[in-house]
């Protein structure tokens, strides 16, 4: 079952505000359903509910139909994601030279299983395929940054610096 989660602290006039910007900058046709939702989700991190909903309306293009489109795609999210969104490569050169082991730990340090979000909402994780430097495997991202030759005490002092506030 799908769970979905509103855009807080917002009524509906700014919530249908929302939805004319984005669609008056994308277009209202349901062709659109794909970059309207990605307009949405660069915008908050995610998908909310509620502007999807407004977006909707604004577009003409029924409620089902744009969630139908997101729950194809792996791209969109329904949930907030974290501050900091962490991707382990989980591609063939890093899968062989641990990815499973850094993941293992990641999920040990920040409490939490791919796709999920700290509680404390710094970090998100997912799993990704070939990040394109297989040369430095294992590998791993935070937001744009590469973290290359990766070990379980590389990662531990990684995580450390993002908590700190350092990285
Ligand atoms: S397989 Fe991980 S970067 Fe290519």
């Amino acid at each position: 079952m799908l769970e979905l989660h509103n855009l807080a602290g917002v009524d509906g006039d700014a919530l249908a505000a929302g939805a004319r910007e984005i669609t008056g900058r994308i277009g209202q046709n349901p062709e659109y359903a794909i970059p309207l939702l990605q307009e949405i989700q660069r915008r908050h991190t995610y998908l909310p509910k509620n502007l999807v909903e407004a977006v909707s309306a604004e577009a003409g293009i029924p409620v089902s139909t744009l969630f139908g489109v997101a729950t194809f795609y792996s791209q969109f999210r329904f949930k907030p994601q974290g501050k900091h969104l962490i991707r382990i490569c989980h591609g063939t050169a890093c899968h062989v030279a641990g990815a499973d082991i850094i993941s293992t730990v990641l999920t040990q340090e920040l409490g939490i299983e791919e796709g999920g979000t700290t509680p404390d909402n710094l970090f998100s994780f997912e799993k990704v395929a070939c990040l394109g430097c297989c040369a430095l495997a294992p590998v791993m991202m935070i937001g744009d940054k590469i973290y290359a030759k990766l070990s379980s005490s590389k990662i531990k002092s990684v995580l450390k610096e993002y908590k700190n506030g350092a990285a």
